[in-house]
């Protein structure tokens, strides 16, 4: 059965969103993790000649931009999240001329890029974390980040008590360069990632030189990796308690969502707003709520922000209404779009979270859960590989996992590895076209059940994922009630099923006339309804509307009106 219901009603030509003004209010960007998309040399490793290569297969898919996850010189301690130097890319993937090629490919394609922008720490070799090392107690260097002598009698306590969002304490000490104990530095994440003290003024000027070098290679804009960290409060007081990681996003904490990091921000868009095209920030801000994230998309400051409450609300028609309608309240105060995303490289992806009985029902969620969130108003994020429905890898022997949090003790389980997989592009044998030869090698290893999953075996068939995917960006871009906007009509439904409408806007030369409606059944059982319109586009086979419809268990059907 075709998924791709029907056609549009006139075949006149569709608006490229990409070359709207605002674009980003109604984009929908895709992340490429590199490492994990496509290995263009054949050493194992994804890397920017892979993802320059299959730039027109991003285009095919339909999406407006691409995020790229960091590809900088670094350690690789947290996969890149720890930055050596911000203006050159580890030799793993490849050269500044690579990041050139594929910024002009992109662009040429009427792809929009967006690099990962990692400000709040560095990588233990960066070279001004090395030279503070270097020249021990009192050098100005060390005034670059968080140095303090130890509590206790001789210093050897941390000087407070903040954990580390891997898990143990947030405070490593230094050897002195005469090799006694030294003073201590302060890293939320891996001791690996010193954080950067932003009070700083070389701190600040160094970033917005960043911002410069990468917006004057081209990019179109920065996910800015923990956006809400980047200022401390003044004193860095005691938490008074341990278990600081279950509270993140729902408490103030004194070293994330700080008021002073707006002014860094409101910086930021002025350098920004110097460049031509709508060059955009979009915010990793975990905040305690919806009001607080949307404080960082004031008009002076950024543009979009990820909503982590969508990401976390599970598969309940109740909570995911109530999740849309606080996202859509509280952006719209600051004029910002709202963002909807299902996965990204830190969480289990969505597939395997809403898979309570079988894989097979997660998977049928899944695709439901995508239709809803294109069909919502705002900015779509989809991570690479959610378009062919791939789970999460959930039994990688441990000796391939190198996600940090897995190393430490107390830490979290290691499930960040599941979701980094290389993706499988073609063929029978591993690694499925991620790397250019048959039985070359992948970071990490491919279940065999993924030959089934590339893009070479779902492209064509009209049941997949993909074509799933790709039929509903084609419908979103012709369609006008669909993309930008700040509402939805919420209209009656039985327990278990949503229906909203969406108005078309006023669009000369769009091909679709009329509204548009979604219905989404998260329950196991079918649902008969009076049929609302003409079925678009469906995330299960259904069966021809009469007067009445069923809509069939964990399913979402787009419905023109
Ligand atoms: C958020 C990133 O998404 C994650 O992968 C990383 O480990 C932390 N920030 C630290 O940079």
């Amino acid at each position: 059965m075709t998924q791709h219901l029907a056609a549009p009603t006139s075949g006149t030509e569709s608006v490229n969103p990409g070359e709207r003004p605002e674009w980003w209010r109604e984009a929908v960007i895709y992340q490429v993790y590199p490492r994990s998309f496509a290995d263009g040399n054949g050493d194992g490793m994804g890397d920017l000649e892979g993802v320059r290569r299959r730039l027109p297969y991003l285009k095919a898919l339909g999406v407006d931009a691409v995020w790229l996850s960091p590809f900088y010189a670094s350690p690789q301690a947290d996969a890149g999240y720890d930055v050596a130097d911000y203006r050159a890319i580890d030799p793993m993937f490849g050269t500044l001329h690579d990041a050139d090629a594929v910024i002009r490919d992109a662009h040429a394609l009427g792809l929009r890029i967006i690099v990962d922008l990692v400000p709040n720490h560095c990588s233990d070799q960066h070279d001004w974390f090395q030279r503070a090392l270097a020249e021990g107690p009192g050098s100005p260097l060390r005034e670059r980040f968080h140095f303090r002598t130890g509590q206790g009698h001789a210093g050897e306590l941390p000087p407070n008590d903040w954990e580390s969002i891997f898990g143990g304490p947030a405070w490593t000490r230094t050897k002195n360069p005469d090799g006694t104990h030294g003073d201590w530095y302060l890293h939320l994440f891996a001791p690996e990632q010193p954080d950067f003290n932003w009070e700083h003024p070389a701190v600040q000027d160094e970033f917005r030189s960043i911002l410069r070098f990468w917006l004057d290679m081209g990019t179109d804009g920065f996910r800015i990796d923990v956006a809400h960290g980047l200022v401390k409060a003044a004193g860095l007081p005691d938490m008074g308690h341990a278990g600081q990681l279950r509270l993140l996003g729902n408490q103030a904490l004194p070293f994330f969502d700080q008021d002073g990091v707006h002014e860094i921000y409101r910086s930021w868009r002025k350098v920004l707003d110097e460049y031509a095209g709508d060059r955009i920030g979009v915010a990793e801000a975990w905040t305690p709520s919806a009001e607080r994230t949307a404080l960082y998309l004031r008009p002076d400051e950024l543009h979009q922000a990820f909503n982590f409450h969508y990401l976390g609300t599970g598969w309940n028609a109740a909570a995911l209404r109530e999740a849309i309608d606080a996202s859509l309240d509280a952006m719209r105060p600051v004029a910002a779009p709202s963002t909807w995303v299902l996965s990204n490289h830190d969480v289990v992806r969505h597939a395997t979270r809403f898979a309570d009985e079988s894989a097979e029902q997660g998977l049928r969620r899944a695709r439901a859960a995508a239709l809803l969130m294109l069909a919502l108003p705002g900015s779509a994020y989809v991570y690479q590989g959610e378009e062919l429905g791939l789970p999460e890898v959930t039994d990688l022997p441990d000796e391939v996992r190198q996600d940090p949090s897995f190393f430490k003790e107390n830490g979290q389980d290691g499930l960040r590895d599941g979701c980094r997989v290389p993706l499988p592009w073609s063929g029978t044998e591993a690694p499925y076209g991620f790397g250019p030869a048959a039985g070359g090698p992948s970071w990490l290893p491919q279940p065999a059940s993924w030959a089934e999953l590339s893009v070479e075996a779902q492209t064509g068939d009209p049941d997949s994922t993909l074509e799933l995917y790709r039929s509903a960006l084609a419908l979103r871009r012709e369609h006008p009630a669909l993309g930008a906007g700040d509402a939805v009509e919420w209209l009656d439904a039985p327990e278990g099923v949503l229906a909203f409408r969406r108005t078309a806007r006023v669009d000369g030369g769009a091909a679709w006339h009329g509204d548009f409606l979604c219905t989404v059944n998260t329950t196991s059982e079918p649902v008969r309804l009076p049929a609302p319109g003409r079925p678009l586009l469906a995330s299960v086979p259904l069966a021809a509307p009469g007067d009445e419809t069923e809509l069939p268990a964990d399913s979402a059907v787009w419905w023109a009106t």
